[in-house]
């Protein structure tokens, strides 16, 4: 056996060569692994004795991608496209032998070859979108020439993956393979020199692409059909042009037009974030000072208190993953309409194709409900998500203390409550914390861990594994009103609230917002979940504009009359000026002068405020990195990805610059606007919070 370099090696058996690629932990395609390729190809050309190159991967996975830690650093030949350049006119029959997730780069890597053969848990992917970059490997032009056009654009614009089912009905690879994958790929290698097969070239095979040339409808149409979901992102548009460039130009030209796609968007401010954003959501799981063989508990049944909106949700995302679940409610048909609220859901999902009617049944299987406390003694975590009450809250645990075993987790979802309060009616304290999930609970993709003062390390630790195998990305925050998000956006609803005080008007306010790249701008966003939420008649004396719109029975969407009017039966808010007539007359009594605001003073006085309380909330400790703050913006409230979170657009537009406005704002608007005493300190030292990560 040869070493190549550090991460790959070459062993040449009779007429079989195999090159093993050991790079973990995924084996990105980092220098040493290009390196590795570049040589083994060039030795066993120049070997008259091989007849075949076999390519695998020792570890978890095949080849995950190019190493993305070295972008924007000084390029080091070989580069990936020039050692696929060579795999691809390589003489000798190659094959890629795939396990793991076969991803960017690394689909590239294999679709350079003649032949591919894979595990069927193999996953195959370009996901290059999602930091913002397309793949730049020849990707672009290789897969729309194996499995079609209109496919491969679905898979380089979503960055989803499929399957080996799925790859191999597409003819993206050859075989399935079972048992020993290097020794399938080197059996496999033989049969196809036995059988004299002819070598595919994927480069030089323009069949499965014949039909779409000259068609540029094809285009057009999914460009229209991905438009929505691809607002203010660049990478999708450079993906679409780079395939078209696959029917368009000859092979080696449509190559060139791919590099220059890529490296247009690689040199871009969105690539850039999207990539921060690819680390910090794997950094958010790091605790600092949390040792690594810290021991997890076992988690096997959850109960959940409360059957309502966040609780059936919460039940979901546990039953997705296999847990078993039990329901508490106060009242039959309070647990009769969350059961049913559930099956409707799973329901709708199966009606879509999505799931089948036997998985409906199957998820259902796993929920019990019940209206006794005591039916929790043998669970393994509770999620309490009764009303934020506090009162209630206390007493709910309280009682758990007395119930639940010994080494239970007891977690509750509160908004905005102290969680050291509620741990301390309990007699064990260090099994209390918070899981904050975000509604619609089993959509969204964010948990806030909320660490009591007294959590333990352990039940923090497997709290983040749970959330992992649920599937969300949590961050652990500290305890305080609102935690990390709901503290936040407080201060950007307090500032639209005033700006709407101060002669913005509503749709002005969500046009700015919209068009910053959030999906919906606040007011629409309160429409849709319902102005009276909260809202007590009785209570209710006119002194918020929520109170003055709900006062005159305008509850949003659901009564076609809110900060907007609706049609019947429509989503689409209208303007109104009723609505605008009931603000400017409580503005007036509030003593405002309305004037003309501009767009570009909405967006400083909404983003501005959420960045100063984001300083202030890492200068407290209650978040323990600026990174996880912009990883709880986009996986919570809808940030735009392409934009990296509020703290790396700060950084974005100059720390120094930010402050200068927060200082003007806190001369004209008062203390509210007081700057954060960690970001006067950055910007003395010339720094931004990228320095603190
Ligand atoms: N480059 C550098 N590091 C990478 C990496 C990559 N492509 N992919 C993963 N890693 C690192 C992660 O940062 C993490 O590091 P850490 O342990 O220090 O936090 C470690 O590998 C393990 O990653 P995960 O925690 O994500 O492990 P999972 O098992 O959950 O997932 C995976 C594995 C599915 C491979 C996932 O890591 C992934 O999706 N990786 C990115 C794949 C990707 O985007 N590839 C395209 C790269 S760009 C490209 O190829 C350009 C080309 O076209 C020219
Ligand atoms: P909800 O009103 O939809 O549901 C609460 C449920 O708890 C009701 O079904 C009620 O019957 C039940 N309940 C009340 N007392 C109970 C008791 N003693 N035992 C068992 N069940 C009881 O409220 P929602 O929206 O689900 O909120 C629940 C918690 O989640 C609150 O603390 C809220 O702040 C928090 N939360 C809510 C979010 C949202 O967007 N709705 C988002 C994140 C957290």
């Amino acid at each position: 056996m040869i070493q190549l370099t550090e991460a790959a090696t070459l062993d040449i058996q009779d007429e079989i060569a195999v090159i093993t690629i050991n790079n973990p932990p995924v084996n990105a395609l980092g220098y040493p692994v290009r390196k590795g390729i570049a040589d083994g190809i060039d030795q066993v050309v120049q070997n008259d004795q091989v007849k075949a190159i076999v390519i695998t991967c020792k570890g978890r996975t095949f080849m995950a991608g190019a190493d993305i830690r070295e972008f924007g650093k000084p390029p080091l030949e070989p580069m990936l496209y020039q050692v696929l350049e060579t795999l691809d006119e390589c003489p000798k029959m190659t094959l890629s032998a795939i396990h793991g997730t076969a991803f960017g780069g690394g689909l590239e890597t294999a679709l350079s070859c003649h032949f591919r053969i894979a595990v069927p848990t193999a996953q195959f992917g370009l996901p290059e979108v999602k930091l913002g970059i397309l793949p730049g490997a020849g990707g672009t032009q290789r897969l729309p020439r194996v499995i079609g056009i209109d496919k491969a654009l679905k898979m380089i614009t979503s960055g989803n993956p499929i399957g080996a089912t799925e790859a191999l009905q597409d003819g993206l690879i050859d075989e399935i393979v079972e048992g020993d994958l290097k020794e399938a790929g080197i059996q496999f290698a033989k049969k196809v020199l036995a059988e004299n097969r002819p070598l595919i070239r994927v480069s030089q095979n323009d069949e499965k692409i014949a039909a779409a040339k000259g068609n540029n409808e094809i285009f057009d149409h999914f460009r229209k059909s991905i438009a929505r979901k691809t607002r203010g992102f660049q990478a999708p548009e450079n993906c679409i042009k780079a395939v078209e460039a696959s029917i368009n130009l000859p092979f080696k030209e449509g190559l060139k037009r791919e590099r220059e796609l890529f490296t247009e968007l690689l040199k871009g401010h969105q690539s850039a974030a999207q990539r921060y954003v690819f680390f910090a959501e794997r950094q958010a799981s790091k605790i600092p000072d949390f040792p690594k063989d810290i021991p997890l508990l076992d988690i096997k049944k959850v109960g959940i208190i409360g059957g309502g909106t966040m609780g059936g949700g919460i039940a979901m995302n546990f039953v997705n993953a296999g847990y078993l679940v039990t329901i508490i409610e106060t009242k039959q048909e309070f647990l009769n309409r969350g059961l049913g609220v559930i099956k409707k859901n799973y329901e709708i999902t199966a009606s879509k194709g999505k799931m089948s009617t036997e998985d409906v049944d199957k998820r259902m299987s796993l929920i019990t409900g019940s209206l006794n406390l005591k039916d929790l003694a043998d669970v393994d975590l509770v999620i309490e998500a009764v009303f934020e009450n506090m009162d209630l809250k206390k007493e709910i645990f309280s009682k758990l203390d007395g119930i639940c075993k010994e080494g239970a987790i007891m977690a509750t979802n509160t908004s905005f409550l102290n969680v050291n309060e509620i741990a301390s009616v309990t007699n064990r304290p260090e099994y209390v914390l918070g899981l904050h999930f975000f509604s619609p609970a089993n959509v969204m993709r964010l948990l806030e861990i909320v660490r009591g003062a007294k959590t333990d390390k352990s039940v923090l630790a497997t709290s983040l594994s749970v959330a992992k195998k649920i599937k969300k990305v949590a961050v652990v925050v500290g305890v305080c009103y609102g935690f990390v998000g709901n503290r936040m956006i407080a201060q950007r609803g307090r500032e639209t609230g005033l700006l709407l005080l101060e002669g913005a008007t509503v749709d002005q306010i969500d046009r700015v917002i919209f068009n910053f790249g959030f999906p919906m701008g606040p007011f629409v966003l309160s429409d849709l979940v319902g102005l009276n939420v909260g809202w007590d008649d009785k209570s209710s004396s006119g002194s918020t504009i929520r109170e003055v719109l709900c006062e005159a029975g305008r509850f949003g969407q659901k009564n076609g009359l809110g900060y907007y009017k609706y049609e019947q039966g429509s989503r689409t808010p209208i303007p109104d000026p009723d609505s605008l007539k009931l603000i400017a007359d409580f503005s007036a009594k509030k003593g405002y002068e309305q004037r003309e605001i501009g767009d570009d003073e909405i967006i400083k006085r909404a983003i501005y405020a959420l960045i100063n309380e984001g300083a202030k909330i890492l200068e407290e400790g209650i978040a323990v990195r600026p990174s996880d703050i912009d990883i709880i913006w986009i996986n919570g409230y809808g940030w735009p990805a392409y934009l990296g979170g509020p703290m790396f657009y700060g950084d974005l537009i100059g720390l120094d610059k930010v402050l200068e406005t927060i200082k003007q704002f806190h001369a004209k608007f008062g203390d509210v606007w007081k700057p954060a005493n960690l970001l006067e300190k950055l910007v003395a030292e010339g720094k931004g919070f990228k320095d603190l990560t």
